[in-house]
């Protein structure tokens, strides 16, 4: 069912995002001056963030993507979340950050983390464009945050609301979730 036009409201425009992202891909790039640095993107989230985020790192770095999905309603998570794919490049020993749209409740972040730990990364570390941080129902903490927000639902930028809205290029929250 469409959102009516009345129930969005601009919370992140275009220009807000670009600027976060830029100053993220300069924080990576001075933490990482020798490259050879592996940005793990979280699809399908995260797709429009990793792509101009990359851009915005000057140190060598390589992509690699997993897809993880989280049971539950479009706008809860329920902790169970399944793997759809797997990375394809191996991690050990490679300085490894894993790009995220959006940090909520936490359990998909920690369930991937551990995951990928096991596989022994020389390093890391997670970046996250969004942190709903009073949400959060696991210890997790984003080493790098583009904005943060309290409560609400929102889309816009690779957000989506059943598939819906992910190609908005500002972000927007959703009234009446
Ligand atoms: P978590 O496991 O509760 O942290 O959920 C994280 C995932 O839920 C994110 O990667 C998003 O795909 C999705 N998600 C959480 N909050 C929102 C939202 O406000 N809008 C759209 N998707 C969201
Ligand atoms: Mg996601």
């Amino acid at each position: 069912m469409p959102i009516p036009q009345e129930n969005m409201k601009i919370l992140f425009t275009r220009e807000r995002i670009a600027e976060e992202i830029k100053r993220i891909g300069q924080e990576i790039s001075a933490d990482y001056p020798q490259g050879n640095i592996l940005l793990v993107g979280v699809l399908k989230g995260s797709f429009l963030f990793i792509a101009d985020l990359i851009r915005e790192i000057t140190t060598p770095s390589m992509v690699d993507f997993v897809r993880l999905a989280s049971y539950g309603s479009d706008t809860q998570s329920s902790g169970i979340i399944e793997f759809r794919k797997e990375l394809e490049m191996p991690i050990r020993d490679r300085d490894v950050i894993i790009i995220e749209d959006i940090v909520d409740s936490g359990y998909t972040l920690e369930c991937l983390f551990n995951k990928l730990l096991l596989q022994e990364p020389r390093s890391l570390k997670i970046c996250t464009l969004i942190d709903k941080r009073s949400r959060r129902e696991v210890e997790i903490e984003a080493d790098y945050i583009g904005m943060t927000m309290d409560d609400g639902f929102i889309i816009g930028y690779g957000l989506d609301y059943d598939e819906h809205y992910r190609n908005l290029p500002d972000i927007y929250t959703v009234e009446g979730f």
